[in-house]
């Protein structure tokens, strides 16, 4: 089996050729942070935009790395939902045209399932059962993985995801898009001991997350101690970084505990984080605790995690109708268990 993977739910579009014998072949990705960095934030419309105009590019340069003929390709996976509908729409028209015009099954990926097997491409993999912390832009999620599409969400996010908060409190700093990177990027420059802010939630026993009251704490600060200077700006992203990484960590912990699981897998674009990665670093070498990530590009969108999971998907016996369709939202828990390819 060579399952093409297309990912292009939000501003980055992603694609990549997964191999059931030899593995993940080649990826390719173009992000939109050009198009979008004059605005702060992602304009939808020119997402989908620009997703038509590097689609097939990006699809002639994978086949050309990966010496792959369109005759090699078995199936085509693409990011179904959740994200942007129009961005969505580009990926699930173009992958459903070039299976109908190659003759091959295509298949419509969660894009979070896509992020929660991303570690499957490292070696070593992580074995089931394990828990999953998702931190993405749009999702903060708990889940119980039992074993390929068996997700039990045990706890999420209330009200903004953690990316989400990364990216509203560093537009707060005075912070370019995308904020997420940038604020981690100036808060490892900070003094996190400066300011101590609340770490939300960790006093309930659920696995739930809130980040809105924390990022209002944040803007409260930054009110109180303006005129901002270089140094206490990159201290209180310092706070605020240290804030979100330390709740994370009390709620996997609790998630483990409450589960009996040993084994973690984290993924998302806040996955990238280092600090978090320092401190779950940390976490492991203490408990013995097993640790998986995916590598930092697989971590953002991409297109090797909906090859992958498009790869188990086919596998399991699951393909698509003739129907275009895309979903904005799309519960996690709704998917059907591999069982029932
Ligand atoms: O998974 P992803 O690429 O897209 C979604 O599915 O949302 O995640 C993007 C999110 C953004 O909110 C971005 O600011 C955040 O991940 N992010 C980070 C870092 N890199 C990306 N947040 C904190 N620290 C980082 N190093
Ligand atoms: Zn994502």
């Amino acid at each position: 089996m060579r399952i093409l993977g297309i990912e292009s739910s939000c501003d980055e579009t992603g694609l990549a050729i997964f191999d059931s014998q030899q593995g993940l072949l080649g990826h390719t990705l173009y992000s939109q942070v050009d198009t979008h960095l004059q605005y702060g934030g992602v304009v939808p419309e020119l997402a989908a935009r620009n997703h038509i105009t590097k689609i097939l590019p990006l699809l002639e340069k994978l086949l050309l790395e990966t010496q792959c003929l369109p005759a090699d390709i078995t199936g085509i996976a693409y990011t179904r939902g959740p994200g942007l509908i129009g961005a969505l729409l580009v990926g699930a028209a173009f992958a459903k045209s070039l299976a109908l015009a190659w003759g091959i099954p295509s298949i419509g990926i969660h894009h979070m399932e896509g992020h929660l097997l991303a570690p499957m491409l490292e070696d070593p993999a992580p074995a089931f059962p394990f828990v999953a912390l998702l931190v993405s832009g749009g999702h903060t999620m708990l889940v119980e993985v039992t074993h390929l599409g068996h997700y039990r969400i045990l706890g999420e996010s209330l009200d903004d995801a953690a990316g989400e908060a990364f990216d509203k409190t560093a537009k707060l700093l005075g912070l370019p898009y995308p904020g997420g990177p940038a604020l981690a990027a100036l808060a490892d420059s900070g003094d996190p001991g400066r300011f101590r802010f609340p770490r939300p939630l960790t006093d309930k026993p659920n696995l739930n997350f809130s980040f809105s009251g924390l990022k209002t704490h944040t803007f409260n600060t930054i009110l109180r101690s303006k005129p901002l200077s270089p140094e206490l700006t990159a201290d209180i992203a310092s706070a605020f970084q240290e804030a979100v990484v330390d709740t994370l960590l009390i709620k996997c912990k609790l998630a483990l505990k409450q589960t009996q699981h040993s084994r973690l897998v984290v993924a998302g674009g806040v996955g990238a984080n280092q600090r978090l990665r320092y401190k779950l670093a940390v976490w492991q070498q203490e408990s013995g605790l097993e640790l998986f990530f995916p590598r930092l590009e697989f971590c953002t969108d991409n297109g090797a995690m909906i090859a992958y999971a498009g790869f188990q998907r086919f596998k399991a016996g699951f393909d698509d109708e003739a129907t275009i369709e895309a979903r904005a939202r799309w519960p996690l828990d709704s998917l059907p268990d591999f069982s029932e390819g």
